[in-house]
């Protein structure tokens, strides 16, 4: 799968939602209320943390409602890129997916508030208000119309990090002209102009082979995902920048949440609050076992000079920032983390 193209990737998702459809698929129970197994799409390996509370969602749920909902997990972007399982939850062809803030930015820039450097000074603080409606309930709710999805919540990324092929950077001068790999979205894009290096958006399947072959120098990510996605064997070199804390949201089809009966709704918000919280206690024991798999496997792990980074991204947030509704969400999950 690794050395999958993009091509071939958006064959597979092609391919998944015609046999979807032929099935009678998602979309079909929606209005019904009757239930059904839920297709969820996810981008992370079976020994990842979302994959495993996100299993345990769906054994919660079901139990919950006598069998009637559950939850199949597809890992390992079986189902497309982010972007291609949004396009598949917003038709109806499947209905859950976890994606990455920076997609959802290209939906609706108000999600830029969740990308930024230091709008969460910590995972918990991140936790406790991307998970608040009452801060977030609104922005959640903004792509129903256009989209037909609803956010449901959200779960942490953990601190981002960069890794190269050759060296560790210490400095964002180390980062100058190396071709780095970002999420495709436009704050990922400006993070790595204002540190002096070339962004290289591209999907995280896809990020790999381009170490290996090359066409990137680094990459930035977590340490989980670094080791999952074994990237410590083409890119030996953590360098603890810890750039931005990231968010992955849940998307949920919103005639699928619609079609519940008020009861089965109810458990099912319920156990997503039961499955972020577990999500977040796995993360951290999660990270330690990552970085001790890397090591052994070769990678190092280097602290770097943090502050330099922060003050080369501080102008990030007043160049995203400009709206009335923009500022009142970045203010909003500063209060509430407060
Ligand atoms: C993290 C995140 C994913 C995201 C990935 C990326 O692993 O959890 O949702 O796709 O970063 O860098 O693309």
């Amino acid at each position: 799968m690794r050395t999958t193209s993009r091509l071939a990737l958006t064959g597979i998702a092609t391919a998944a939602a015609l046999t979807l459809a032929a099935c009678g698929g998602s979309g079909d129970a929606a209005g019904s209320g009757d239930g059904k197994t839920m297709k969820l799409a996810l981008n992370q390996t079976e020994d990842h943390p979302s994959f495993i509370a996100l299993e345990a969602f769906g054994e919660e749920l079901s139990e919950a409602t006598d069998g009637r909902w559950d939850i199949e997990v597809y890992p390992n972007a079986t189902l497309g890129a982010q972007d291609e399982t949004i396009q598949l939850v917003s038709d109806g062809s499947i209905d859950l997916s976890i994606v990455s803030a920076p997609q959802l930015e290209n939906l609706n820039k108000d999600f830029v508030v969740f990308s930024l450097p230091t709008v969460f000074d910590s995972v918990d603080t991140q936790m406790s208000t991307i998970n608040d409606m009452d801060v977030v309930g609104d922005v959640y709710a903004s792509l129903e119309d256009s989209h037909k999805f609803t956010v449901v919540g959200g779960i942490t990324q953990g601190a981002r990090s960069f890794y190269t092929k050759d060296g560790a950077v210490t400095t964002p001068a180390d980062m100058q002209g190396l071709k780095v790999r970002v999420q495709e979205s436009p704050v990922f894009i400006s993070m790595m102009e204002a540190l002096g290096a070339s962004p290289t958006p591209m999907a995280f399947g896809e990020v790999y082979t381009g170490l290996q072959s090359g066409v990137i120098d680094g990459a930035e990510n977590n340490e989980v995902s670094y080791f999952t996605q074994k990237h410590f064997e083409v890119a030996p070199y953590f360098s603890y920048s810890r750039h931005l804390i990231g968010a992955d949201f849940l998307i949920a089809g919103t005639p699928v949440l619609e079609s519940m009966s008020e009861e089965d709704r109810a458990a099912f918000d319920e156990a997503w609050q039961n499955t972020w919280k577990y999500h977040t206690e796995l993360w951290n024991e999660a990270t330690e076992e990552a970085i001790t798999e890397a090591e052994a496997g070769g990678a190092t792990f280097t602290e770097v000079d943090a502050q330099a980074f922060a003050d080369a991204l501080s102008p990030l947030i007043d160049q995203f920032v400009t709206t009335d509704t923009q500022r009142a969400l970045y203010d909003g999950i500063k209060g509430a983390a407060e």
